[in-house]
């Protein structure tokens, strides 16, 4: 607290229960990290309420030097300098099998980020926004809603930071829900290969729904799952080969090999949402037409209104803030440019896609300098936590949730048996039963659930 002040942007859907029914305040991380709990709970306060009940508050906060929350992190000095590093996962997470050049130039590239960010950093506020910093504050606003124990629901790195709050704080566990689970010990050593161990399970569910939907409702068809595959397969060497050129009613760019394998991982993240548009866009690029693709990452060419502000523009410092929160975490890696290369080869055999995409993380943290004192996770909670793992997340794999789960003792893992991230990305009446449930009547599932979506893959 002597160390100077630092503004924690906070949004509550209010409960609309009675006085005498209030249950206090839930809050939730949206992961990232860098996402905003505010903008989160903005958009989906009340389909929150509809799960948890009327009885809560529903909280959305902005970790240290996030969105709303002041400081803010910035690595550069103005907002066209920020341009420099465009914000599209494209540019950011680059396909690392692009190209020989791929990997030394996003290893030398994140040095220079590392250096600015280190350089630039002259009140020494980095190291304060550090995961235990951000559980310590979610104690604070519990409190100041009046109560003692914290009630929460994280998601992705959201259950690094449930995680890292109850083996900090054990005994002030009321309720928490650790979604899409990142295992504690790849994150503190910046060893996220596993991440990518269920991704190529995610894709496999894509050519075998397309295959059982049938031409009618999957635009990119062919008669077996492996026909499909192999299609995909020759499109993208194609695509390695002969770029497109893409002009929209927004912005112009190129539609290359980075931009198919950035498209095909991320709609693995939401696949009941994106399948069916991803299946058009490859139908589409297979006649030559990469537009509707290209939209799907489209960002706005950069404008000069605000081109001397140095705080960057609301959302825009999502990415140095997750490099700042996760590379922060975790020891110092320091890889040369052949360790890098060595890496990424390791979790390309995990999974091609995966690797090429996740195994940027590393990279990152090779050039960053910052870096707080990690522990393992996993302790003896006031309350046993629910666990949640879906069958196919491309970045967080079941095992990573049945090994948090074996860390604290009495928790219990539900299986939601889906592709994509989190349970959010599916709806399922029955996880949803299963957390309201554990939230008003702290009823955990039966050891070994598992709960299915509501809706087909590629609905008709
Ligand atoms: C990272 O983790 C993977 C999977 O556990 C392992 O094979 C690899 O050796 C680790 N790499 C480093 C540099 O520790
Ligand atoms: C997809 O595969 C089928 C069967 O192998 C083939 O007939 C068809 O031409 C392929 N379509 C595309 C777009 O590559
Ligand atoms: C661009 O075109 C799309 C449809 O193709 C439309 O939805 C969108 O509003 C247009 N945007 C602008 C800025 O004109
Ligand atoms: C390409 O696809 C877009 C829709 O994604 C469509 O608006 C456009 O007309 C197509 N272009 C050509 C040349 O067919
Ligand atoms: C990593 O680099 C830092 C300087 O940036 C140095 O202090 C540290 O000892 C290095 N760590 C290892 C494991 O080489
Ligand atoms: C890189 O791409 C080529 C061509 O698609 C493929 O044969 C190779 O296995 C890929 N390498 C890795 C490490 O995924
Ligand atoms: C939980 O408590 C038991 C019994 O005291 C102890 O053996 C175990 O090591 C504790 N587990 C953790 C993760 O702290
Ligand atoms: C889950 O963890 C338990 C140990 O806690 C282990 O016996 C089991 O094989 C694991 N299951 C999976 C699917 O990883
Ligand atoms: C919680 O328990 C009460 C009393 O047993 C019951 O009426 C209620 O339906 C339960 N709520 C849920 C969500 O299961």
């Amino acid at each position: 607290p002597d160390k100077g002040v630092a503004g924690i942007a906070i949004l509550r859907y209010p409960s609309t229960s009675p006085k005498s029914e209030y249950r206090g305040p839930i809050l939730f991380n949206p992961g990232g990290p860098g996402n905003s709990g505010v903008a989160a709970v903005r958009q989906s306060g009340s389909a929150f309420a509809t799960v948890f009940g009327e009885q809560y508050d529903i909280v959305g906060f902005d970790s240290r030097g996030l969105s709303y929350s002041t400081p803010i992190v910035s690595f550069f000095n103005s907002a066209a300098e920020r341009n420099w590093s465009p914000a599209t996962r494209n540019s950011v997470f680059p396909a690392l099998n692009a190209s020989d050049e791929a990997v030394p130039t996003q290893w030398a590239r994140l040095q220079l980020l590392g250096r600015l960010a280190e350089e630039r950093d002259t009140e020494h506020f980095l190291q304060h926004m550090t995961t235990d910093n951000v559980a310590r504050d979610m104690l604070s606003i519990t409190e100041a809603f009046g109560f003692e124990k914290l009630q929460y629901w994280g998601i992705s790195y959201g259950t690094i930071l449930g995680a890292t709050f109850a083996t900090l704080i054990p005994d002030k566990v009321e309720r928490m829900v650790i979604d899409g689970v990142v295992d504690g010990e790849a994150w503190l050593s910046a060893n996220l290969t596993n991440s990518v161990a269920d991704t190529d399970a995610a894709l496999q569910t894509f050519f075998d729904g397309c295959a059982a939907a049938g031409p009618d409702r999957c635009a990119f068809h062919a008669p077996t799952a492996a026909d499909i595959a192999a299609n995909l397969s020759a499109l993208t060497t194609r695509i390695r080969n002969e770029p497109l050129a893409v002009i929209t009613n927004v912005s112009y760019g190129v539609f290359d090999y980075s931009a198919l394998r950035n498209i095909i991982f991320d709609m693995l993240f939401t696949p009941y949402e994106s399948f069916t548009i991803l299946a058009e866009g490859l139908a589409q690029l297979a006649t030559g037409n990469a537009t509707l693709l290209y939209r799907l990452n489209e960002v706005p060419p950069f404008e000069c209104t605000k081109c001397g502000a140095k705080e960057p523009v609301f959302h825009l410092n999502k990415y140095e803030g997750g490099v700042a929160t996760s590379c922060g975490d975790a020891v110092a890696v320091n890889d040369s440019v052949s360790q890098v290369r060595d890496f990424y080869l390791n979790e390309a055999m995990v999974s091609s896609l995966g690797g090429e995409i996740f195994g940027n993380w590393r990279i990152v943290c090779a050039g960053w300098k910052i870096h707080r004192e990690g522990r393992p996770v996993g302790a003896n909670t006031s309350f046993p936590l629910l666990v949640i793992g879906n069958t196919a997340d491309p970045v967080t794999p079941l095992f990573w949730a049945n090994k948090t789960a074996a860390a604290f003792p009495h928790s219990v893992l539900l299986t939601q048996d889906t592709p994509g991230h989190t349970s959010m990305s599916a709806k399922s009446s029955c996880t949803s039963m299963h957390m309201r449930r554990y939230f008003q009547n702290g009823t955990l599932p039966e050891e070994g659930t598992v709960c299915s979506a509501d809706d087909e893959l590629f609905p008709s």
